[in-house]
């Protein structure tokens, strides 16, 4: 099969907003693959003294920053509204309050510049962001999305041809790093500083465990480790946690990249199929780049991992999905409602 990028170009410049969550972005895309622009005003500020997102103060902050966001996202591209040829917005999942400010604001750009609208999924986003990077793979891939809302493994054999292969039962990856860093008192958001914390711990130190790790499954669940942990500090006490700190997140962090990789494993070997596309925040993770390099090596595979800044929110991937979408002649009614529970 070629590559999805052999495509011809038309120039098309494409408007994306993502406000799913506590990023508020907009991104200028010429034709699904040039970033021309990417802005994101973080409410990491506004949630931290609560240790997780609020979702009312999330929509009213998007609703404050919306429109200088969508400001510098088009001085930074130097487009002018004029040059645009489609606007798309995450339509789902998320919160809804949040993703009704990025979706209300691409239909008023729509109308009032008479140009197509594209409601996208998020999930949809982060699987093919990796098509925004210089190197991208072909199909058939295995997709693994890990963020704070979804631990998803697909087979990828298209942009619209995808098999769910295995998703958490519980939690999710950056779910259980927010909550783990919570318990140990790291503050939020999360993952981030757990990855920081563990680069000066042994990873081998204690043992936690590896959830559903039986072969009958390519299911996660990560749930039954953030209780491990929880049970761990109450008996070894604050003390011993505070003097073993970088041990502890060394430890938890290793457990779940081995639950991520076991799967990843079994799925190469049930599908043959040797490309891998890890994306979602918790791609971000040091340790996890660490190990699916390694694994490049040693198990023959391709790996291909999104840099930080697109597997993270961002508006960039809505923005391509966008173009793919008016590519295929599709948009959406601009009655289109967000879904805050909405399927890949
Ligand atoms: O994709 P994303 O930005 O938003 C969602 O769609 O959820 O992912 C956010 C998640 C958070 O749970 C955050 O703690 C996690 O990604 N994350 C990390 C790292 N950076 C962000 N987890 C582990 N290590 C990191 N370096
Ligand atoms: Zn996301």
């Amino acid at each position: 099969m070629g590559s999805p990028n052999d495509s011809p170009g038309t120039d098309m410049r494409i408007l994306g907003i993502e406000s799913s969550c506590d990023d508020c972005a907009a991104a200028v895309v010429v034709d699904g693959r040039e970033i021309l622009s990417h802005a994101v005003h973080s409410q990491t500020l506004i949630h931290r003294p609560y240790g997780g997102v609020v979702p009312e103060l999330a929509s009213r902050d998007h609703l404050d920053k919306i429109v200088p966001v969508l400001r510098k996202a088009m001085q930074d591209a130097r487009s002018s509204w004029e040059d645009l040829e489609g606007v798309a917005a995450t339509c789902g999942p998320g919160l809804i309050g949040s993703l009704l400010v990025g979706l209300s604001a691409a239909k008023a750009i729509s109308l009032a510049l008479d140009i197509p609208f594209c409601g996208v999924n998020h999930l949809e986003g982060h699987l093919f962001a990796i098509f925004l990077e210089q190197r991208a793979p072909e199909f058939p891939f295995l997709g693994l999305i890990v963020s704070g809302g979804h631990t998803s493994l697909y087979h990828v054999e298209g942009f619209e041809q995808r098999t769910l292969l295995g998703q958490t039962r519980d939690d999710a990856a950056g779910e259980a790093f927010d909550k783990v860093a919570k318990l140990l008192g790291l503050g939020y958001p999360g993952g981030a500083l757990i990855d920081r914390t563990a680069r000066q711990g042994n990873p081998k130190a204690f043992s936690f465990p590896r959830p559903l790790a039986a072969p009958d499954t390519l299911d996660f669940s990560f749930s039954g480790l953030k209780t491990s942990v929880r049970g761990f500090l109450h008996q070894r006490g604050e003390a011993f946690a505070r003097e073993h700190l970088a041990d502890v997140a060394a430890s938890f962090q290793e457990a779940v990249v081995d639950s991520l990789l076991l799967k990843l494993t079994r799925a190469v070997q049930h599908t043959q199929t040797r490309r891998v596309v890890v994306c979602g925040g918790v791609a971000c993770n040091s340790r996890l780049r660490e190990r699916l390099e390694q694994m490049t090596q040693e198990a023959a595979l391709e790996v291909f991992v999104p840099s930080p800044a697109l597997c993270t929110d961002n508006a960039a991937m809505i923005a391509a999905a966008g173009y793919r979408c008016f590519r295929a002649g599709r948009s959406s009614p601009l009655s289109l409602n967000a879904q805050a529970n909405l399927l890949l």
